[in-house]
């Protein structure tokens, strides 16, 4: 997601710095997000002047003190609290003592995060979506120590993005995973319990309810591994089975599974278009 966030700040006008672990993600998430700037050119919505200025404004950097001197950090790194802490706390060792920390975190608590800093009034939770430029909601999230200023800040920044942020409290999942995850949990066990096949669970949803894409679809783009995750922090958090990540996900996940990042989930991803992995059954 980090890189759809970056494109979408630099978009805005905003010089933006990507910090990767190596310079073999440097490149790829250049190139994810020059491949997506030039989507955007061929279908007329960006014109070619405006494409290199949001690239002009994109820096991509493996040290971290190269963050110092950002207003705003936003951490996408993977769900695990240690690994995000570890990071924030490098970060907050060289940020300017002004500079705003932003989690886009799913699921884990922003309080835990917050307090493993210096600054947890400038701590806050910014929630985008999958895919970042196309999707228009952001939650902003407030935890007891986030600050009048951070909060005000955090929506001003999302507004000046030209998404839409919606208040949410520091609880597990926030306002949109509270509701999606147990749906998507719910057509996974829907798949275990033999109602329908793949296909037709998701025709039934996007045809029969709107949803732009089927919930099994839509648990493959978000990652199997990731939903697994988050599942298990909102689980951990309410011990309710509504949460609880079913046993044919844990099963796809240790078998590599990824779902579309790795072209194995739901759906098989090697041809043209995504076909049901039909050893699911
Ligand atoms: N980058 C930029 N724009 C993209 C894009 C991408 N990767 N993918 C699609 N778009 C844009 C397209 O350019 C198009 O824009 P216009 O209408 O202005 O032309 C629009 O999105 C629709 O795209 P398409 O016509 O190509 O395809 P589609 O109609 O099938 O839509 C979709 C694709 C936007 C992904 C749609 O299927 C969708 O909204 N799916 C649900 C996505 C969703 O629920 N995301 C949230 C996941 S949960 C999460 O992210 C957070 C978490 O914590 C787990």
């Amino acid at each position: 997601m980090g890189s759809g966030i970056a494109q979408v700040a630099a978009q805005a006008g905003f010089p933006t710095v990507v910090r990767e672990m190596s310079n073999a993600l440097c490149q790829r998430a250049h190139a994810a997000v020059q491949g997506s700037l030039a989507k955007a050119v061929e279908k007329g919505k960006l014109t070619p002047g405006e494409r290199d200025l949001t690239l002009g404004r994109l820096s991509f950097v493996t040290d971290v003190a190269a963050l110092g001197g950002c207003d705003l950090v936003i951490e996408a790194v993977v769900e695990d609290l240690a690994v995000k802490n570890a990071f924030w706390r490098e970060v907050d060792a060289t940020a300017a003592p002004g500079t705003i920390f932003a989690s886009n975190t799913s699921s884990l608590s922003i309080a835990a995060m917050a307090v493993s800093t210096s600054r947890p009034d400038r701590f806050v939770g910014l929630h985008f979506f999958n895919p970042v430029p196309a999707m228009q909601l952001v939650e902003v999230v407030r935890t007891v120590t986030t600050s009048d200023a951070t909060h005000g800040a955090a929506r001003a920044f999302v507004l000046r993005l030209g998404k839409q942020p919606i208040d949410a409290r520091d609880t597990p999942g926030f306002v949109v995973n509270l509701l999606l995850v147990p749906f998507l949990l719910d057509a996974i066990r829907a798949v275990e319990r033999g109602v329908a096949s793949v296909r037709d669970i998701d025709t039934g949803m996007s045809l029969g309810a709107g949803h732009p894409m089927g919930p099994l679809a839509l648990c493959d783009y978000v990652g199997l591994d990731t939903l697994q995750r988050v599942a298990e922090v909102m689980y951990g958090e309410f011990r309710e089975q509504r949460y609880a990540p079913p046993p044919l996900l844990r099963r796809m996940v240790i078998s590599g599974m990824m779902g579309r990042k790795n072209g194995r989930g739901f759906y098989l991803y090697a041809g043209e278009t995504p076909v049901p992995n039909t050893i699911l059954g």
